[in-house]
This record gives C-alpha cells, structure tokens and sequence, in this order.
C-alpha cells in the first residue's frame, strides 16, 4: 500500500513504519512534527526508505503535501504523555483533536481509507474483568478525553460522511525506542544509572502490557481487515501491578530495591485498564510476545542502545524531570 503515516518518528509509530517496509513491502510516507517526543533516530535504519515531511497533522498544507499519492492515512501523532497533559492540557487538544479533525477532512476531501490510533484510556478504569468495544468513553485525564474527542470525530465521519475509517484502541504498549518518561524506559535508565525508582501512590495500579510490535500488527489487521465505522480493542496478554514491573525491573537490571521510593500519587491516576480483543482476534490477529520475555528483550535494548538515549535523558528531559519529579524525591 502506499501509505501516509502520522506520527511515525514516534515511538510507536515508528515500530509500525519498520513493520510496514519490512513485512509488507509499502510505500511510507511519515509526516511528524518532531516533538520533544519525536526523533529521527527512531527510523535511523529505515530512513532511506521512506519519504519524510517535517510538519503539523493540524496544518492542511503539510498534510496536503504528505498526501500526495497516498492511498490510506494511519494516524499516531499525539501529544502522550498523562503526566504533562496535567501540567500543560492545551497542546493535547490541538494536537489530538485539531490534528485529528483536520487529517479527517482530508481523508474525506481524497476518499482515503484512515485508521486512528486510539487508547485504552478512553474507557477509564476498571475494577474488574475488561472493557469492550461498546462500553461508554469515560476518560479521566486530558490527555484520554482528546483522544476521546478524536474517536468521537472519527465515528461521526463515517457516520456522516461514509468516510472508511476505523479506531485501534492499544493497550499499554512498551519496546526499543520508548521516550524515558514513560514508566518501563524511566525504570530501566533509573536502574542502570543507580537513580531512585519513583512509584506514585501505593504501587498497585494495573496496567495490561503491549509489546509496541505486537500493536503495530493490530493496527495492520485493523488497516487491512476492519470494517468501516468498527473499533478494535487492542490489548496484551499480560496485566501487571505497577510495582512488581519496577520489582522485575530491578532484578533484570541487578539494581538495589531500596532505590524504589514512593512519590505523591498522580491526580485522577485510573487504578486498572483492561481490554477485551476478541472482535481484533477474530480479525486473525494474536500478541506473539509475553510480558517477562518481552521485557528481558527490552531492558537488553536499553542497555545496548546509550547512542539512543543519552542524547534524550542529557537534553530538554532532565528539566522536565527536576520539574516533575525534583520535590518529590528525597535524593
Ligand atoms: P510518542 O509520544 O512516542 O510519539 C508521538 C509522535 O507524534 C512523535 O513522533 C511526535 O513528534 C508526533 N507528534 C506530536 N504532535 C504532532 C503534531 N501536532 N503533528 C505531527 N506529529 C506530531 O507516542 P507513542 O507512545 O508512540 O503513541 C503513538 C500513538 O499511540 C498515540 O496516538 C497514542 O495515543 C497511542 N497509544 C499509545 C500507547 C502507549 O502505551 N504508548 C498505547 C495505546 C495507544
Ligand atoms: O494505556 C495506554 C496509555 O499508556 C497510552 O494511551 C499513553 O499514551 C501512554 O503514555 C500510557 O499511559 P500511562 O499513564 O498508563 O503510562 P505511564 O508510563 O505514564 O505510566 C504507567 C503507570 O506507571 C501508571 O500507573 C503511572 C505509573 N508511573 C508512571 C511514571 C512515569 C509511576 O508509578 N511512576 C512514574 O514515574
């Protein structure tokens, strides 16, 4: 296919762009605004092999210029982060909402076919069993309500308009080019370097881990078999308490557990996600890779990998972290 996708200098998005050339033979365009988040370092290997348009999913002209020759639209671009979507909303609705709104318009202008990349975070939290497709959208941050926002839109397009899109909603996902602020990525480089492992609240709250590959094939299947107007819950296969991934963490990286050290908890911090995937797996898709093995793979990367991240925690990030994290540890 030839294939316009957003956001694919993200960590994500780029696992699917490496997918996508390697496995289907596509012709990729990405278009990404290169964010604090966005990097291309993350497609250093593939670079060759695609077209890349620095720009905003919110500017028509950059998208309309990205456009061109494309048959379908894969949309990763997002501002991601809970924590900073607490601290600073505003961006995260032009992004997410604006971004989305004006990819949409152009899809319905072409005829173009347009998976949006969603989340499990717009179903809120769960105390027991899991969410499916029809259960109402109750985010609870602002960074799950635009992306609430941004399946609202999808969904009225193709009512409204016929558009052929489609919604993948991912489970939490983690891999090789995750940006450290998130949890798995933080840990490991904390643990490596002897830092302190700041866990908010009492350490209990559930997350149902993806591997980052394993969600770029949902989102293939979902391009490829979705029916218009359907979303797809994409989860993984294990669930785990935030403190035994830090626990493991610790023992795959041989720190010392006394650098765990509980932080204030995150405002509004939805205690357990959890999805059901039947409707994407009788699309035929399956995760290949458990959480422990995936894990292991990804620590491994992290600690081959110092040409990735130092740039990253040396950079913008460490300001972002004394911000964030300064007051609250005590070392
Ligand atoms: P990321 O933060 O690593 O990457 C986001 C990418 O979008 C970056 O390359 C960034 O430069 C780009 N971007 C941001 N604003 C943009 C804009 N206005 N115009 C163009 N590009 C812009 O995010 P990720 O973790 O790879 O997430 C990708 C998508 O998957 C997002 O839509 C996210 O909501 C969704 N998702 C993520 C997870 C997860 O656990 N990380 C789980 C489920 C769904
Ligand atoms: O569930 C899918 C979502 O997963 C995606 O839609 C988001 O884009 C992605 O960022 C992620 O959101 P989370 O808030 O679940 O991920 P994060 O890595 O920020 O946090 C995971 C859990 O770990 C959460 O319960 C908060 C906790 N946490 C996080 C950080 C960064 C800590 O205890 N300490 C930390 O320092």
């Amino acid at each position: 296919m030839r294939l316009l996708v957003c956001g694919g200098a993200g960590f994500i998005g780029s696992t699917f762009v490496r997918l996508r050339l390697r496995e289907h033979g596509d012709q990729v365009t990405v278009l990404d605004k290169l964010t604090y988040a966005g990097r291309r370092e993350n497609l250093h290997d593939v670079l060759s092999e695609l077209r890349f348009i620095e720009g905003a999913i919110e500017d028509p002209d950059a998208v309309a210029d990205a456009l061109a020759g494309c048959e379908a639209i894969v949309n990763f671009a997002a501002e991601t982060h809970v924590d900073r979507s607490i601290a600073e909303p505003v961006t995260f609705t032009i992004t997410n909402m604006q971004g989305t709104h004006t990819l949409l318009e152009a899809a319905r202008d072409r005829g173009l076919r347009y998976v949006q990349v969603s989340t499990d975070e717009v179903y809120g939290s769960i105390a027991q069993g899991s969410f499916t497709e029809s259960s109402p959208l109750q985010p609870s941050s602002p960074y799950s309500a635009t992306k609430s926002g941004a399946d609202l839109l999808v969904s009225s397009y193709f009512h409204t308009y016929g558009l052929e899109a489609m919604i993948c909603r991912g489970s939490n996902n983690y891999g090789p080019y995750q940006h450290p602020e998130k949890l798995i990525p933080l840990m490991i480089l904390n643990a490596l370097a002897g830092d302190r492992l700041p866990v908010y609240g009492d350490g209990l709250n559930v997350r149902n881990w993806l591997f980052a590959e394993d969600f770029g094939g949902g989102v293939g299947h979902v391009l490829a078999h979705g029916v218009p107007g359907e979303a797809y819950n994409c989860g993984g296969p294990d669930e785990c308490d935030n403190l035994a991934v830090v626990r493991r963490i610790v023992e795959l990286t041989g720190a010392e557990e006394s650098l765990i050290e509980y932080v204030p908890d995150r405002p509004g911090h939805d205690r357990r996600y959890s999805l059901s995937s039947e409707k994407l797996r009788a699309l035929g898709w399956e995760p290949r890779t458990r959480f422990d093995q995936g894990l292991a793979r990804t620590v491994e990367w992290y600690r081959k990998n110092a040409w990735w991240w130092e740039p990253v925690r040396s950079g913008a990030y460490r300001e972002y972290y004394e911000r964030h994290y300064g007051r609250a540890l005590k070392g």
